[in-house]
């Protein structure tokens, strides 16, 4: 059985991790206190700003593991404008940090709630996937899959740029109350 580590158990470590428990996956819980890392695969559901004490603590543990970033990185005083470069990511910026890793990007356009219903707009909720390396992909698709989510991947690494701009864009309008937590950006396809 895959056995897949999450750090942080709030709306979205929870809501991730009950997917993946619907589909028979192994999930384990990583808080504050010190803990080890037992997945292959470890999601980083924390606050961006709490990423960089994360890796500070369990870097040289995320070593050779297959690591998910969820984050967005907005600057939540103003709610104007990501808090890492305009050229950059927070995927990218994780990466940088963690080379011994395999850093994927995922989940930063999908609420929380959505994920736990498995369906926004009346469409199933998919999750967008970016990452430079299609066996890591391959391997997150796979248990998402079977607890009931459909994947598709995003590309390159790289485009977690675009996929942070669709985020922030989405908590815009949830904070402007122009959409509710359990709707959102959805992909819909011909069956
Ligand atoms: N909520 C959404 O719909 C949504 C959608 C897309 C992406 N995201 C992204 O998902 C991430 C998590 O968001 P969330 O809504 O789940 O936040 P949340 O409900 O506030 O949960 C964050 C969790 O992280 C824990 N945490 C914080 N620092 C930690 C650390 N150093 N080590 C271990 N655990 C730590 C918190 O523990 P404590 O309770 O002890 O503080 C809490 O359990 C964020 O990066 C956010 O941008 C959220």
């Amino acid at each position: 059985m895959t056995t897949v580590s999450i750090i942080g158990n709030g709306n979205m470590g929870q809501a991730i991790g009950g997917v993946l428990a619907d589909g028979g996956t192994s999930v384990h819980y990583v808080g504050r206190e010190a803990g080890s890392i037992e997945g292959d695969l470890v999601v980083l559901a924390v606050p961006y700003p709490e990423v960089a004490g994360v890796i500070a603590t369990h870097g040289a543990a995320l070593a050779g593991k297959v690591v998910v970033d969820i984050t967005n990185p907005l600057d939540f005083s103003t709610f104007d404008s990501l808090v890492v470069p305009a050229d950059s990511s927070a995927a990218a910026e994780i990466a940088a940090a963690l080379p011994d890793s395999n850093v994927l990007k995922a989940f930063n356009t999908n609420f929380a709630g959505t994920l736990a219903a498995k369906t926004v707009g009346g469409v199933p909720t998919t999750v967008l996937v970016a990452g430079d390396d299609a066996e890591a992909k391959q391997a997150l698709a796979g248990v998402l899959e079977a607890g009931g989510l459909a994947v598709i991947d995003a590309g390159a690494l790289s485009r977690a740029r675009e996929l942070e701009s669709l985020g922030f864009l989405q908590l815009t309008l949830a904070v402007q109350e122009r959409i509710g937590w359990t709707d959102g950006f959805a992909v819909a396809t011909a069956a």
